[in-house]
């Protein structure tokens, strides 16, 4: 089977590679990556020399940089490249409608042309619980949620998602869908909440929870996530959308003050001070998710404990400063001056 990729040098589209390239040593996979700041191919130097894996660079927003897969012809498209960042897309929504929007749209224009209806074919798009908005203080997301998106970002994904469906129900594209919570573990861009604690944890600088911490997101591990992907593109019904999510709901503070005393521990250095910074414009207040259909149906349920991946996740950033310095290129230190202003000097 012949595998696309795209977005693979990024955090979850890497750890998909990463696991399945080994794994599946008859199956050809092409990572398809524009590699934009939040790009690593240092993520991929495990199977960087693996036969069976290429690597193209390539921006799903042109359309006409698609058409080298008419010579890959791929049977299976797992769609994780994105723009990814919900306060980069406040700052800035434009490359969120290009790449998320518009490379979609790409992508399902190459496949309409290419593979038609034939049911041998998948189109995975990885999406996000976020297009179904905010939850109050109870209840969890399923995939009758309706959508709701608050975020340019979640928008963004909202209408990749819609555009997945119309083609599935017009034009008989096999298209499956995941939403799934928060994704936490190595390699992650340290501009998301878990990595940007961690680091600055160990460098003891403070910690800016927005608002005050009471906002709850839902976390899973990424290879967790990843095992979900590729069972729902093996096994998934065509047309459907899974909810996927690691049962682990909990205010930020509690994530942030345990990354505190994680780091800490491990340092032997004091624990960095928590700063309460004005909050993100919009900030949705809870995700949760009710992922039922997906272990029922698939059999796909989590491996990985929380506490036991946050301890794997701060012990792989402390273990890793030469990963930590390549990507805190020129570009991350503006992003952090922009929008940290003097909390993170
Ligand atoms: P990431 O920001 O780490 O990586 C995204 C990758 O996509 C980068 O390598 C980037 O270069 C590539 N890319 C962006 N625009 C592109 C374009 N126009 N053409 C080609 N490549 C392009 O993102 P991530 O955290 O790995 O997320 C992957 C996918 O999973 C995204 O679709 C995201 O919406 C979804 N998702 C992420 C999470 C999470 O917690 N990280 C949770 C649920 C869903
Ligand atoms: P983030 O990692 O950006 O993911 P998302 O916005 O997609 O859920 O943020 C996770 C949560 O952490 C979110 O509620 C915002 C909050 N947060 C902070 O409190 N401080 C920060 O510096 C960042 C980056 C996020």
């Amino acid at each position: 089977m012949r595998i696309l990729v795209t977005g693979g040098a990024g955090f979850i589209g890497s750890a998909f590679l990463n696991r399945f390239v080994p794994l599946r040593p008859n199956d050809e996979f092409l990572n398809l990556d524009k590699l934009s700041y939040a790009a690593n191919l240092g993520n991929l130097e495990p199977i960087a020399s693996a036969p069976n894996y290429q690597f193209l660079q390539a921006d799903l927003a042109d359309e006409n940089q698609l058409s080298t897969l008419d010579e890959f012809q791929p049977d299976w498209i797992i769609h994780f490249a994105a723009e990814t960042h919900v306060d980069r897309s406040i700052r800035g929504p434009r490359d969120f409608v290009e790449s998320n929007i518009l490379g979609t749209f790409n992508l399902l224009e190459w496949a309409r042309t290419n593979w038609g209806n034939d049911p041998q074919k998948v189109f995975l798009n990885v999406s996000t619980d976020e297009v179904y908005g905010e939850l109050g203080p109870q209840g969890a997301f399923s995939e009758a949620s309706p959508y709701s998106p608050n975020s340019p970002y979640s928008a963004t994904k909202a209408a990749a998602d819609h555009l997945c469906r119309a083609y599935a129900h017009t034009y008989g594209l096999n298209v499956k869908i995941t939403n799934c919570s928060n994704n936490y573990g190595p390699r992650q861009f340290p501009e998301k909440l878990i990595p940007l604690m961690i680091l600055n944890a160990a460098e003891g600088k403070p910690l800016p929870v927005y608002g005050d911490g009471s906002n709850v997101r839902d976390w899973l591990h990424v290879d967790d996530h990843c095992e979900a992907i590729w069972r729902v593109a093996e096994a998934g019904q065509s047309g459907e959308t899974y909810c996927i999510g690691g049962g682990h709901d909990v205010p930020n503070l509690e994530i942030v003050q345990n990354i505190a005393k994680l780091v800490a521990a491990r340092t032997g250095q004091p624990e960095a001070p928590i700063q309460f910074v004005p909050d993100r414009p919009g900030h949705d207040f809870r995700y949760a998710i009710d992922a039922s259909k997906i272990k029922e149906e698939l059999g796909w349920s989590p491996n990985h404990t929380f506490e036991a991946g946050l301890k794997e996740t701060v012990d792989w950033y402390l273990d890793h400063p030469e990963w930590v310095a390549s990507v805190r290129s020129g570009e991350y230190k503006n992003w952090i001056a922009t929008h940290y202003g003097e909390v993170a000097r």
